[in-house]
């Protein structure tokens, strides 16, 4: 069977959202998470972006095996040199060059004439083929350029030695017919078309991206490029999750096959999810809370006698864990191993005792522990392992009489601790500004949300925070049953994000 293959941004396009910035450690993670998934190209960034980017990029071409490693540069010499050195130790390297094709953007963004656009792209490509034969190239715009162009600038980028030929509908405007027609046209009317392989990359601004990545498919498209739950600029870019799913669930129609193991959906959306602090929405299909809930009767009663009546994926096929009530206070440490395993995770020894003295803290205070519990545990006890302060103790009072007031103890680089007390408005700004006393890092916060985990007056809560500091923001999230000390636990979390860019940035 054909395959179509799946070419993951979450790490550049993804990562490019607003507020959505990972740090190295946990990019790293992401990209170890998806070649467990089996995409066959991971973008790891754009290295000349940041030197952020450029040391993530260096570190997953060193550490990711197996899958193609892909840089983003843009058509200059200096990107694709910048994106060359962070690649080149890569297994599997592959250089992305990318420049605008359409008239608006040729017109009103570069000033460039179409034989300006022309010539950069093929000497732009030949410049990086010097490096790797692996180049893809992407003709930016290229829903609202002009088609015969867009068939001139593909045959001399292919001549030049491109082997991937990206359609990008780069302001997510195109309608799945019309995008269609596009892709069927470059495969008939771009000469040297069986050179390369045809992708495509589409935005979300209308909801189409999925849709129209699957009719770019139908029409001989063999590569998707798509992020981890959709995230992506603005709308975000065409959901991984959503057009692996179609193609299994529909292969009577598109009878295409994948590289991708669906069993490591779920888990893949979940830490993406947590790191980014961008919440999957609960209808989202297939990794969305309620994609696999029946609340109306005749559909539960469909569902009991048999599933098929009105589920059209079984949710294990997907990886969503089977059970929910699963452990409790009685529950030993293999029991807990092997749940963990159960649940995809593979811990090394020191986090696994970490997690699991965790897990019998919270044991004490909740009797059923499910496995959303176990995630947010897990995720809670990743999230400290790169600190630079670590929360060691808060006190609070409040209530509708007197002044809210915190006291603070922290762990300091150096292993000190350090303490102080506040005043404030109310008992989370009163503990932010006592850390704020001890941190001294000027920010500002712009955003805060609580939820719980799970149903339960004794359920987690997860915090999720974004702060603002030069222009850049920076996400902390924090879990505990306590939703003051979760609240703390996110804006130190935030901070130490923000201290770890600063050390790399200088
Ligand atoms: O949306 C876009 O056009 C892009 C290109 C860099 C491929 O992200
Ligand atoms: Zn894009």
């Amino acid at each position: 069977m054909e395959k179509v293959k799946f070419f993951d941004t979450t790490l550049r396009d993804g990562e490019q959202a607003a507020g959505g910035m990972l740090n190295i450690q946990e990019k790293l993670d992401v990209a170890k998470q998806l070649e467990k998934l089996g995409v066959d190209v991971i973008e790891a960034g754009f290295p000349i972006s940041s030197p952020g980017d450029f040391t993530a990029v260096q570190s997953i071409a060193e550490e990711v095996r197996g899958t193609i490693i892909c840089g983003l540069a843009r058509a200059n010499s200096k990107d694709i040199d910048k994106a060359w050195e962070a690649l080149k130790k890569a297994e599997n390297p592959r250089i992305h060059v990318f420049l605008s094709a359409s008239d608006i953007h040729m017109l009103h963004q570069l000033k460039k004439s179409r034989e300006q656009i022309l010539e950069m792209s093929r000497d732009m490509v030949a410049e990086a083929k010097k490096y790797i034969e692996d180049i893809e190239f992407s003709p930016m715009d290229a829903s609202r350029a002009n088609s015969e162009f867009i068939y001139q600038v593909l045959e001399s980028v292919i001549d030049a030695g491109a082997m991937t030929i990206n359609i990008p509908d780069t302001v997510g405007y195109a309608i799945p017919d019309e995008f269609g027609r596009l892709i069927a046209g470059i495969l008939s009317n771009v000469k040297n078309i069986e050179k390369a392989v045809v992708s495509v990359h589409c935005h979300d601004d209308l909801g189409l991206a999925v849709a129209n990545s699957l009719e770019a498919i139908k029409q001989g498209a063999r590569q998707v490029e798509c992020t981890i739950n959709g995230i992506g600029e603005r709308a975000g870019n065409a959901s991984l999750e959503e057009i692996v799913m179609a193609l299994e669930t529909r292969r009577d129609l598109f009878n295409l096959a994948t590289g991708i193991n669906t069993k490591q959906i779920y888990k893949t959306s979940r830490m993406v999810s947590d790191l980014t602090g961008f919440a999957v929405q609960p209808n989202k299909a297939i990794v969305g809370t309620n994609a696999f809930r029946h609340q109306s009767g005749i559909h539960q009663d469909g569902v009991i006698k048999m599933p098929i009546t009105y589920e059209i994926i079984d949710p294990k096929k997907v990886g969503v864990p089977a059970s929910s009530l699963v452990m409790g206070k009685l529950s030993g440490r293999h029991a807990f191993q092997e749940r963990l395993a159960e649940l995809g995770y593979s811990l090394s020894e020191d986090d696994f005792i970490r997690t699991f003295t965790a897990f019998k803290e919270l044991a004490d205070k909740k009797k059923d522990i499910t496995d959303r519990d176990i995630e947010s545990l897990v995720a809670e006890e990743m999230r400290t392992i790169t600190e630079t302060f670590h929360l060691d103790r808060i006190q609070v009072t409040c209530g509708d009489r007197g002044i809210p007031t915190a006291a603070v103890k922290l762990k300091s680089p150096n292993g000190k601790t350090m303490a102080d007390a506040a005043l404030g408005t109310g008992p989370v700004d009163a503990v932010y500004k006592a850390i704020n006393r001890l941190v001294m890092v000027p920010n500002k916060l712009t955003e805060f949300s609580v939820k719980s985990v799970t149903e339960g007056i004794d359920a987690i809560g997860e915090v999720l925070i974004r702060i603002e500091s030069e222009g850049i923001t920076y996400t902390g999230r924090g879990a505990d049953t306590d939703i003051i000390v979760a609240s703390a636990k996110a804006y130190i979390n935030a901070l130490n994000r923000l201290l770890a860019l600063k050390k790399v940035t200088g």
